[in-house]
C-alpha cells in the first residue's frame, strides 16, 4: 500500500497543512495549547458522533483527518466555520478543531486514516 511521509518539522504550530494520499486529501495540523484545550473542554457526549479529541489523536498537538466532508464529500476548508476548525461550503457543515462535525448536515465526524509517527526521523507515516 503506498505510504506517505511528512516531515512533522516542517508545520509550524498554529499551521495546516494537506496532503494527497489515496487521491484523497489528508489534513494534519500542528495545534496549539490552547486549541488542545478547547478540543477537550467541550461536553462532547452531545454531539451528533460523540467522540472524545483523546480518541481522534494519537498526540495531542497532531491533528490528522482525512479532508473529506461526511456529508458529500466536498473538501472542507481550514481555519473557518464557527468552531475554529473547518467548514465546508457545499452546505455549510462546521467541524471543531478536532474535526467533529458540530453545525449543518455532516452526520459524521471527519474520518481519521491509519497513521502513524517515525519519531526517529520526525515523520508522519500516513
Ligand atoms: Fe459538505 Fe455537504 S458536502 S456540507
Amino acid at each position: 500500500l503506498a505510504k506517505v511521509e511528512i516531515e512533522l518539522a516542517s508545520i509550524p504550530e498554529g499551521k495546516n497543512v494537506v496532503i494527497k494520499w489515496r487521491g484523497k486529501p489528508v489534513f494534519i495540523r500542528h495545534r496549539t495549547q490552547d486549541e488542545i484545550t478547547e478540543a477537550r473542554s467541550v461536553d462532547w457526549k452531545h454531539f451528533r458522533d460523540p467522540q472524545s479529541d483523546e480518541d481522534r489523536v494519537k498526540k495531542p498537538e497532531w491533528l490528522v483527518m482525512l479532508g473529506v466532508c461526511t456529508h458529500l464529500g466536498c473538501v472542507p476548508i481550514g481555519e473557518a466555520g464557527d468552531y475554529g476548525g473547518w467548514f465546508c461550503p457545499c452546505h455549510g457543515s462546521h467541524y471543531d478543531i478536532s474535526g467533529r462535525a458540530r453545525k449543518g448536515p455532516a452526520p459524521l465526524n471527519l474520518e481519521i486514516p491509519a497513521y502513524e509517527f517515525n519519531e526517529a526521523e520526525g515523520k508522519l507515516v500516513v
